[in-house]
């Protein structure tokens, strides 16, 4: 490979590796929430749930709701009322799920 095709191949990586850090970033927490039908059960605000022992989601630590949203998906926790949560969690992916859980550790 001549130096000028080895020059293009890497700004082309590297405009290829902006484009998808852009796309991460796009993915809106808020919007996914209601689309993903969250609130139906968490409440439109994320703090007043359908059910009293549904948990209160907002403010919560991003990270947490991350790995609670990752282990109730995988059954991993498959405690308390975890059941009704799993079903709508097959159609969130993780990038989906990091988007909502930042959102939700801001409000
Ligand atoms: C059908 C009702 C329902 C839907 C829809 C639902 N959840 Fe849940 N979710 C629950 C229940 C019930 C729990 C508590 C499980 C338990 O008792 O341990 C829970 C737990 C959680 C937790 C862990 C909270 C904690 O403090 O440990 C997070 C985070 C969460 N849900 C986020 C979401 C997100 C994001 C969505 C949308 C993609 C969603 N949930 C959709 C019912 C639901």
């Amino acid at each position: 490979m001549c130096k000028s095709t080895l020059f293009k191949f890497s700004a082309l990586s590297l405009f290829l590796l902006i484009g998808m850090a852009g796309n991460a970033a796009a993915l809106d927490g808020a919007a996914l929430y209601k689309s993903k039908t969250c609130w139906s059960c968490h409440g439109k605000d994320a703090q007043t749930p359908i059910m009293p022992v549904y948990p209160k989601l907002a403010g919560q630590n991003a990270d947490y709701a991350y790995n609670q949203m990752q282990d109730i998906k995988s059954g991993v926790r498959a405690n308390g009322q975890s059941a009704a949560m799993k079903g709508v969690m097959g159609l969130v992916s993780d990038e989906e799920m990091r988007a909502i859980a930042d959102w939700l550790s801001t409000q």
